[in-house]
């Protein structure tokens, strides 16, 4: 047994994004000794992407708002899958997490009268997402990170988990390796909060960075947690489509939310055609007379732009497959001729310069050409929806990670909210686990790092020749055509089919030169998680026969709300590792929340 670096601590947080950092304060300072452990570097978080502001009925700007709208607007968009706590944890929660920002200095826009300034978003009846111009995310990372390092929690940064331990069936710690090194590092603790993020490596065109290979999906899984309702994957919008080099960059939401319009290569804005029988115009002959009726936030419309995130998707992706898309195969997004440029400066400043800089356009007097991106997994962890505990005693998982709050679509901004309520939950809860542990602290097994080392290390003698880049282009090659926005039977099988051969291949990965930053290694590795992940996804979406959110199929194109409205589809694994598929009961809200549901449009 050689020596590792060891650590002990009494809760470990796996990841350093907006629930990591909020995770790891709220453990320390219910008095556990906390860690935070992060492949990239501090601040280097996909909760930058979002990048338009924190959903939270804070009513600053629309005194109605409160709390039970939000949960509403949350459910509906859902497509009433979600976890119906979650919905009503994070839509109480919201707003006391959003002022606690401010007092650890967060610095939000304000209105006129000094409060913190609302914006509006698809799906939300009301604008009140609070926001930092186009930049929240970032604000939010920073207010985190810096209250983690002035609180004095460690951060291991550069470090990858490739596996968590168990004593038993309890949670003991991690192993991982620092990135720069090669070497391995065994963190021993009772508690682990998983807040990875997502999964959307594994897809060609995507927003999200390369550190998002589902590794706390695919962790949770070897550790015996399930993962709920991987088959709903969210396709944001709007991606930048050109040049190639930053295909599938976000382009915020809040330029429609800020008065931004789609249109096709007619010039149409095609989404007055998308628009849900029970919200359509009476009367509407021309374009200007709908953009009247629509925009109408006193009689509770709309911009057809600001339908829910899956919806607008499909329709950018059907007027693309029509041949009314932009030269570079996206539409057309246009705030230009709708703002002033000092208002789109003002509001969208690293919008403009995005485009200035990256593609030579001046949003200001030019469209944009966009198109969908993968940006967000609904799927993740089945957790308890109070405490973020999975299944498997110490291992807790909040944020993207984590399923069931946003059910079948995630509202835009909601995943702010959901970090900061679900986060500090779950390093709440972690640290009285932990502390009720006592002396009877689970211990990590000798034998078992022996075996995750000689796993890890296997790429570099496995005697074969797969590449790691080839099979991850291969990958993501697939889940782009086979298993993206619109869905069939028989390409997901062969989804199914080249994710297996895949990772039959990967057994012969090939890796040279040693373990110091070695970019092909760190890669090997990340493809065992994504594969797994890879495939409860298609699993998930081949045996999902209906459509809904972030699913739709082809080949099952309605909405079944008598079988699948009720339906969790939980993935696990069985013995021998093999992924096993069972359907569950999605719980039911109590009378009074089911009635908020009811309530007219
Ligand atoms: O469009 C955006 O600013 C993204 C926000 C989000 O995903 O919540």
């Amino acid at each position: 047994m050689p020596e590792y670096e060891r650590h002990t601590y009494d809760v470990v947080v796996i990841g350093a994004g907006g629930s990591g950092l909020r995770a790891a304060i709220a453990a320390h300072e219910a008095g556990a000794r906390t860690a935070v452990v992060c492949k990239s570097l501090l601040g280097k978080a996909h909760t930058v992407m979002a990048e338009g502001g924190i959903a939270a009925a804070m009513g600053n700007l629309w005194p109605d708002d409160n709390w039970k709208v939000h949960f509403r607007d949350t459910m509906r968009g859902g497509k009433l899958l979600n976890n119906w706590r979650m919905a009503e944890l994070h839509a109480k929660e919201a707003p006391e997490r959003v002022w606690e920002l401010e007092q650890w200095g967060a610095l939000f826009d304000r209105t006129k009268d000094g409060l913190i300034s609302q914006r509006d978003f698809g799906g939300h009846r009301y604008a009140r997402l609070a926001h930092v111009g186009d930049r929240t995310g970032l604000e939010m990372i920073r207010t985190l990170q810096q209250r983690t390092v002035q609180l004095g929690v460690d951060v291991y940064m550069e470090c990858t988990v490739t596996d968590l331990m168990r004593d038993g069936d309890r949670i003991a710690g991690a192993l991982g390796y620092w990135r720069e090194s090669g070497r391995f590092v065994v963190f021993e603790t009772p508690a682990v909060v998983l807040a990875t993020g997502g999964i959307g490596k594994s897809w060609k065109v995507t927003s999200n960075s390369w550190e998002y290979t589902g590794d706390g999906h695919a962790l949770a899984l070897r550790a015996g947690a399930t993962l709920l309702n991987m088959e709903f994957i969210q396709f944001h919008p709007t991606g930048m489509v050109w040049p190639p080099s930053v295909r599938g960059l976000l382009v915020t939401e809040s330029v429609r939310g800020d008065g931004g319009v789609l249109r096709n290569s007619e010039g149409r804005r095609f989404m007055f055609d998308y628009i849900p029988e029970f919200f359509k115009a009476e009367t509407a002959d021309t374009e200007e007379e709908a953009d009247r009726w629509y925009d109408d936030k006193k009689n509770n419309r709309r911009p057809p732009e600001l339908l829910p995130r899956d919806e607008v998707a499909r329709a950018i992706n059907s007027e693309i497959k029509a041949g009314r898309g932009s030269p570079h195969g996206g539409v057309f997004l246009d705030i230009a001729s709708r703002r002033s440029p000092e208002y789109i400066e003002k509001r969208l400043p690293s919008m403009y310069h995005q485009f200035m800089e990256l593609a030579e356009v001046d949003i200001t007097r030019e469209p944009m050409e966009i198109g969908p991106t993968c940006h967000y997994v609904m799927g993740g962890v089945e957790v308890d929806p109070d405490s973020a505990a999975s299944r498997v005693p110490g291992l807790y998982a909040a944020g993207e990670v984590a399923g069931g709050m946003h059910g079948a679509n995630r509202l835009g901004g909601n995943s702010l909210s959901d970090l900061l309520v679900f986060g500090r939950r779950a390093g709440e809860h972690a640290a009285a686990y932990a502390s009720e542990i006592g002396g009877g602290r689970p211990v990590v097994p000798d034998e078992d790092v022996t075996v995750g080392v000689r796993t890890a290390l296997a790429p570099f003698d496995s005697g074969g020749a797969e590449n790691p880049y080839r099979i991850q282009q291969e990958l993501q090659d697939a889940m782009q055509d086979l298993v993206g926005i619109i869905r069939r039977e028989q390409e997901m099988q062969l989804a199914l089919k080249t994710i297996h051969d895949l990772q039959e291949r990967s057994k012969a990965l090939a890796v040279e030169g040693n373990r110091q930053y070695n970019p092909g290694w760190n890669l090997a590795l990340d493809l065992r998680n994504m594969l797994l992940v890879a495939e409860a996804v298609a699993l998930a979406a081949m045996e999902r026969k209906e459509s809904r959110g972030g699913h739709t199929r082809d080949d099952f194109p309605m909405t079944d709300y008598d079988f699948w409205g009720k339906r969790n589809v939980v993935i696990e694994l069985a013995g021998g590792g093999a992924v096993h598929l069972r359907l569950q009961d999605l719980p039911e809200p109590p009378p009074e929340l089911a009635a908020l549901l009811e309530e007219p449009h």
